[in-house]
């Protein structure tokens, strides 16, 4: 009764200039081992249920990459939005389209574009989130110790529960969808907040029941068009569904109002890839700290660099320190490593993130 739903359809703009709206970070080795991050997440799912319950939700203009790059997925098992609508219209769309399936489904709802280091934690993190969300009906997210104030992240408060016989699962008492900075530092500085790692577990009628309550207008659009589900009308109903829908993420419509919601407090090297910064924090480094993505890279007198650049290309540097090189062949960034955030406003800006 478990099915995975893989959420593909965001453009991750700020992995610029890797990751383009054309093509995104999830299609991308971005990691340098010979996989992407979204082939590294349907394996990771091949150990938890069979290839026939994974879905992928995509735009359209993603479908051949992720037919080329995920060997043997069935089209059937490829949802296709015609536009992007966040997060809450993906996972209402999933949900339906299983339910039609099987009624007493458990959905696994992962992001495409995110490093899991430690695969056996993760597994035993998954099935105990499994377990919890059949028994209690309530929906379940796996919840990551933070390390800094990032606004980019949901922030979970949870219930300390001495009673509770699964001993990393908590109730959940408030969760706050990226929070401004001074808000984030407060959570921080509380000590009693984990963030949301952006991957939930629950049944299909306990999601379909949030969205029904929190989200109805999305929801309505969905029930409507259950019958074309899994027909050849599928396509033409979606289409009319997405041009109706709004846009909204699966945290602030349904995680932020939700009373029935557990965390797992998980540990399984976990990061969300979201930066070159983060990346640079994840992987190895040589001896004076350099983090280098690429086969032809000299580097003399260089530290403390995060360097991604093509396969074949040579690349020389001399003298540099605590820079993000990234090459791309088309685009060449050079940026210090501490002034990443404004990347993305130069990107807007120009306009350049096709
Ligand atoms: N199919 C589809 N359609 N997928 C989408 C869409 C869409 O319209 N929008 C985003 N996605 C996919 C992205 O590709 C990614 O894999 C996942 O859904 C999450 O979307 P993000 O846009 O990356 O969300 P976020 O990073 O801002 O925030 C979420 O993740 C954080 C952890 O990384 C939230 O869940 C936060 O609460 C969480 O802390
Ligand atoms: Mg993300």
């Amino acid at each position: 009764n478990v099915y995975c739903v893989i959420m593909a359809g965001g453009i991750g703009s700020r992995f610029w200039p890797m990751s383009r709206t054309s093509f995104p970070k999830q299609f991308h080795d971005i990691l340098g081992t010979g996989t992407t991050l979204i082939q590294q997440t349907f394996e990771r799912f091949l150990n938890i249920c069979p290839k026939e319950n994974i879905y992928i939700v995509t735009s359209s203009i993603y479908k051949d990459l992720v037919s080329s790059q995920l060997e043997g997925i069935d089209d059937a098992n490829i949802l296709l939005e015609p536009s992007r609508r966040n997060t809450a219209p993906c996972i209402a769309y999933a949900a339906h389209r299983i339910r039609k399936e099987n009624k007493d489904a458990v959905m696994i709802v992962a992001p495409s574009d995110h490093l899991v280091l430690k695969e056996s934690a993760f597994n035993k993190t998954i099935d105990c989130a499994l377990t919890q969300a059949k028994n209690s009906g309530n929906l379940v997210t796996l919840g990551i110790k933070p390390s800094r104030p990032d606004t980019g992240y949901g922030y979970i408060q949870f219930e300390e529960d001495p009673d509770s016989d699964l001993e990393q699962v908590r109730k959940v008492k408030t969760f706050t969808e990226k929070p401004d900075i001074e808000l984030a530092r407060e959570f921080i500085h509380s000590g009693d907040f984990y963030w949301n790692s952006g991957i939930f577990i629950w049944t299909i009628d306990s999601i379909l029941d949030a969205f029904a309550k929190y989200l109805p207008e999305v929801n309505d659009l969905f029930v409507d068009i259950e019958s074309a589900l899994g027909t050849d009308k599928e396509a033409a109903a979606i289409s009319k569904v997405y041009s109706m829908s709004e846009s909204i993420s699966v945290d602030y419509g349904i995680l932020e109002k939700a009373k029935n919601v557990n965390v797992v407090l998980s540990d399984f090297g976990w990061s969300d890839l979201g930066t070159w910064g983060s990346l640079f924090t994840q992987i190895k480094k040589d001896k004076e700290h350099n983090a280098v993505v690429g086969k032809n890279v000299v580097l003399s007198n260089c530290s403390d660099n995060m360097i991604s650049v093509p396969e074949e290309k040579l690349v020389v540097i001399q003298g540099l320190n605590d820079f993000i090189l990234v090459d791309t062949n088309d685009v060449l960034l050079v940026c210090p490593k501490a002034d990443e955030q404004k990347i993305k406003q130069i990107v807007n800006d120009l306009k350049m993130n096709k």
